[in-house]
């Protein structure tokens, strides 16, 4: 019976009227605990401690190939295909000895420090945007203020033309529906495979092309970093950096705007929270850190079983696909005390860049972009008034963000 409820629940999760505030139904399932989606060889896993063992257990994979269940996720690779007509899988989706090496490698190019020298490029993208905007006293905290500060960041990182941008962003944002295990069966957020496919195509040879020129004429990007990065002898083949290519720009596109936006949405609804970050910018880095938890951008993650294990007393067998429910387990008393609280001093141990071997790669880039872009909105935008609330979200059930956000304000 419980199980039941839980599948309904779950399923209900699609539901878009759900969208605007998804965590009772999330809470519900965290308090009945992990439970199997009737027959199928699914598993959902929703407390903290369960996600946790989960994310370190070695018996589990992240390779697809292995799932019993055909999974609607980065369907793009076909092996009768050339190179230059697909994106192989990236090392997100590779296990030890191939994650290892790759991570290693692409580690050496797109360290913390590459990331820490970005600031003050954050910071003055960041002011152009508000500049641009001061005179009209309105603005989309989504599509003119969260968005164009990732993208562009990621596109001048990987030496991206910035007029390329928006054929990208297509891309990217057609390829990010496929990190979510739900995109079967969501009818809004469901995509076109033929159109998948296409996409993955065109930004597979889209990134041929630019590798090619990379390789004959290198610059100070991050492409041309990877190209010559070595590890004792070692190197990125090319079909290695083309498939790194498209992973950062998807995984470094829309999470990041969803970030920015939904940490905007928790100030604007939090006058006095607001307030005291333009009082003491220092109060940015928990701000970014309480809004990865309490409104995560990455709402679950997968997992397939490469051998029979139990979770929280739920038998899962060789070949399951493990759904962790992060935005459960980050609002799971245990560990987060008074959960449903918006609290920025808070210890915070969130699940919301993963953990151990995959844990993101662009953790520190996103940190840092959310945190200059919060600092400045605090600094800079005088008594924003959100003129929707709650606002209308993107209709992905996984990549959790509002899709517009009009504010209105007194002066930039
Ligand atoms: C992996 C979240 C921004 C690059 C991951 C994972 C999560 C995540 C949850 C682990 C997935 C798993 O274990 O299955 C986020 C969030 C972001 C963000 C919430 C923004 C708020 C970025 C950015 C980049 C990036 C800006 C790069 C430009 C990566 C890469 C991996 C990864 C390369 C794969 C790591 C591996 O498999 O070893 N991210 N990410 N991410 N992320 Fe991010």
């Amino acid at each position: 019976m419980t199980s039941e409820q839980s599948t309904a629940d779950y399923i209900r999760l699609l539901d878009p009227a759900v969208r605007p505030d998804p965590y009772p139904l999330f809470a519900r399932l965290r308090e009945r605990g992990p439970f199997r989606i009737g027959t199928a060889p699914v598993v959902v896993v929703t407390g903290h401690a369960d996600c946790t063992a989960v994310l370190r257990d070695p018996r589990v994979s992240v390779d697809r190939s292995l799932a019993k269940l055909q999974l609607g996720f980065m369907p793009i690779y076909d092996a009768t295909k050339t190179t230059a007509e697909q994106v192989k899988p990236s090392f997100l989706f590779l296990d030890p000895p191939d994650h290892t090496r790759l991570r290693r490698l692409v580690s050496k190019a797109f360290t913390p420090r590459v990331v820490q020298r970005l600031e003050p490029r954050i910071t003055e993208i960041v002011d152009d945007i508000l500049d641009k905007y001061s005179a009209a006293g309105t603005f989309d905290a989504v599509t003119d203020f969260a968005y164009p500060l990732p993208v562009t960041v990621i596109c001048e990182l990987l030496g991206v033309p910035l007029e390329d941008e928006a054929q990208l962003s297509h891309w990217s944002s057609l390829l990010s529906r496929t990190l979510d295990p739900t995109s079967r069966q969501a009818p809004e957020s469901r995509a076109d495979p033929a159109e998948l496919e296409r996409a993955g195509t065109e930004l597979s040879v889209y990134f041929e092309r630019l590798t090619e020129r990379r390789r004959a004429d290198p610059g100070p990007d991050l492409l041309s970093q990877l190209i010559a990065a070595e590890d004792a002898g070692d190197m990125l083949t090319h079909d290695e950096l083309i498939s790194t290519c498209a992973l950062l720009l998807v995984a470094g596109h829309e999470t990041t705007v969803n970030l920015i936006a939904n940490a905007t949405l928790a100030l604007l609804r939090r006058p006095a929270e607001l307030a005291a970050l333009r009082a003491n910018p220092e109060r940015a880095q928990g701000v970014v850190e309480e809004t990865l938890r309490f409104d995560s951008p990455v709402q679950l993650m997968p997992r397939i079983a490469a051998d029979d294990l139990t979770v929280g007393g739920i038998s899962v067998d060789r070949g399951d696909l493990v759904v962790m429910l992060i935005a459960a387990a980050h609002r799971d008393p245990a560990v987060f005390p008074d959960p449903d609280r918006f609290d920025p001093a808070r210890d915070n141990r969130h699940l919301a860049f993963g953990l151990g071997a995959h844990f993101c790669l662009g953790a520190p880039l996103a940190r840092l972009e959310a945190r200059v872009a919060l600092t400045r909105f605090a600094q800079r935008v005088e008594v924003p008034r959100l003129t929707t609330d709650p606002p209308v979200y993107r209709e992905h059930v996984n990549l959790r963000g509002p899709a517009h956000m009009p504010v209105e304000f007194a002066a930039v």
